[in-house]
C-alpha cells in the first residue's frame, strides 16, 4: 500500500539486509530500518518496531534466514529458532512460520542452506499478502451487502493495528475496507485509539489517511455510544490467535467491543489468513497472553514543538501499574470469521468446512 504516493511492503531483503518499516517512529517520522543479524530481528520484534501477527511471523522467517547468513551451524540456527518464537508469547503466526522454515531447512546441506532459507522467508510473505488480498475480496462482500441496503456511508469500527503495516501487504481487518474503497463504496472508519500504545491512533488512521480513506479517531471507550446510537453499521478486527472453536485473542479491548456489539446487534467480524489459526490449543486459558512493560500505560509519546520525540509521566509516581496486551473473545460473540478461503462460522465445524 501508499505512503506518501509510494508503494511499499512492511518488510523485504535487499543487500544481504532485511528492511523494515520502523514502527515504533509512526506516524511523526518514516525510517526504513536494516535489520542485519538474527538478533537485530529478535529486537525489533521485542520493542515492536515491527508489530502485528503475520507480520512478526514474516520477520521471524527472514530472522532464521539472517542466523543462517551469520552462521549456519544446525546447533546456532536451532537456538535462534528458539529465540524468536519466545520474542512475544501471544501471537501464532511466529511460532507457525519458524517451524514452517526449520521444516523446509531440515537435511538440507549446507551450501544450500541460505539460499532455501531466504527463498522459504519469501515465500511466507508472498502467500501473507495473497491471503490477505483474498482476505480483501472476501470481506468486501460483506460491506457490499450492508451498502447495498443502506446507500450510504458504511461506517466501520476497527480496534488496534490490523491494517497492511501489522502484515506484508493490504491488512486483515482492512483488507475489505481498501477493497471497498477501490470499488467507489463509501467507507468510514471508526478507529479505536488502542491505548496503551495506541495503535489505532498511530498506525491504521495513518494508513488510513495515506491510502485517502475518511477516519475518525476515538477513545477506546466511545464505541458503545456510537453503536447506541446507531453509528457503526460493522466491526472488523483482526486477531493474533484463533482458537480451532472460533475464540479470538488479540489487542487488549477486543473483548469489551465485542460485547458492545452483541448488545446493539451490531456485527463483529475478525478477519484473519489461517497462519494465525492454533489448532492445537484447545482451551483459550491456555493461550499466553503477554504482559508489557508498565512504561507503556505510565508514559505518552508524542512530539514536541520542536518536532522532537519525547516521552513524558502522566500517572502518580507512586501507583502500581499492569499492562494486559492482549484478550480472548468467546466465538459466541464473533459474528463470522473472514479468511483467505471464505467466510466462516467462528466454531469448529465453520473452520473444518475451509480447512479440511
Ligand atoms: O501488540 P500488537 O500491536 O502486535 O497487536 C496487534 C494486534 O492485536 C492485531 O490486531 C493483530 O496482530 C492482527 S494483525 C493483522
Amino acid at each position: 500500500m501508499k505512503i506518501e504516493g509510494k508503494e511499499y511492503r512492511t518488510i523485504w531483503f535487499e543487500n544481504n539486509v532485511v528492511k523494515i518499516i520502523d514502527q515504533t517512529k509512526l506516524p511523526h517520522q518514516f525510517v526504513i530500518k536494516e535489520l542485519k543479524t538474527v538478533n537485530d530481528a529478535i529486537n525489533a520484534i521485542k520493542v515492536m518496531e515491527v508489530r502485528g501477527a503475520p507480520l512478526i511471523g514474516g520477520t521471524a522467517a527472514y530472522g532464521l534466514a539472517l542466523a543462517v547468513q551469520e552462521n549456519n551451524d544446525p546447533e546456532f540456527i536451532k537456538k535462534s529458532a528458539k529465540e524468536l518464537i519466545q520474542s512475544r508469547p501471544t501471537a501464532i503466526n511466529l511460532k507457525w512460520a519458524v517451524d514452517r522454515m526449520i521444516k523446509k531447512l531440515t537435511g538440507i546441506n549446507s551450501d544450500q542452506l541460505l539460499s532455501i532459507a531466504l527463498n522459504e522467508a519469501k515465500e511466507i510473505c508472498d502467500e501473507d499478502e495473497k491471503f490477505c488480498e483474498n482476505i480483501g475480496i472476501n470481506g468486501l462482500k460483506v460491506i457490499e451487502e450492508i451498502y447495498n441496503k443502506k446507500k450510504d456511508t458504511v461506517n466501520i469500527l476497527t480496534h488496534c493495528n490490523a491494517g497492511w503495516l501489522a502484515t506484508i501487504n493490504w491488512g486483515t481487518a482492512t483488507s475489505p475496507i481498501y477493497h471497498a474503497h477501490k470499488k467507489g463504496i463509501p467507507v468510514h472508519v471508526w478507529v479505536d485509539e488502542t491505548r496503551p500504545r495506541n495503535q489505532g491512533a498511530n498506525l491504521t488512521s495513518y494508513e488510513l489517511n495515506e491510502e485517502e480513506i475518511p477516519n475518525t479517531i476515538i477513545a477506546d471507550n466511545t464505541g458503545g455510544i456510537l453503536m447506541q446510537r446507531g453509528e457503526v453499521d460493522m466491526c472488523i478486527v483482526g486477531t493474533d490467535r484463533t482458537l480451532s472453536n472460533g475464540d479470538v485473542c488479540n489487542k487488549i479491548g477486543t473483548y469489551l467491543k465485542a460485547l458492545a456489539a452483541h448488545d446493539n446487534n451490531v456485527p463483529f467480524y475478525v478477519a484473519l489468513p489461517s497462519s494465525t489459526i492454533d489448532w492445537d490449543t484447545k482451551d483459550a486459558k491456555d493461550i499466553p497472553i503477554e504482559e508489557r512493560n508498565s512504561e507503556e500505560l505510565s508514559h505518552v509519546e508524542g512530539i514536541d514543538e520542536n518536532n522532537k520525540i519525547k516521552k513524558v509521566l502522566i500517572y502518580p509516581t507512586k501507583s502500581k501499574v499492569m499492562n494486559l496486551a492482549f484478550d480472548v473473545t468467546p466465538a459466541k460473540y464473533v459474528t463470522r470469521l473472514i479468511t483467505e478461503r471464505g467466510i466462516s462460522e467462528a466454531s469448529f465445524e465453520g473452520l473444518k468446512k475451509l480447512f479440511k
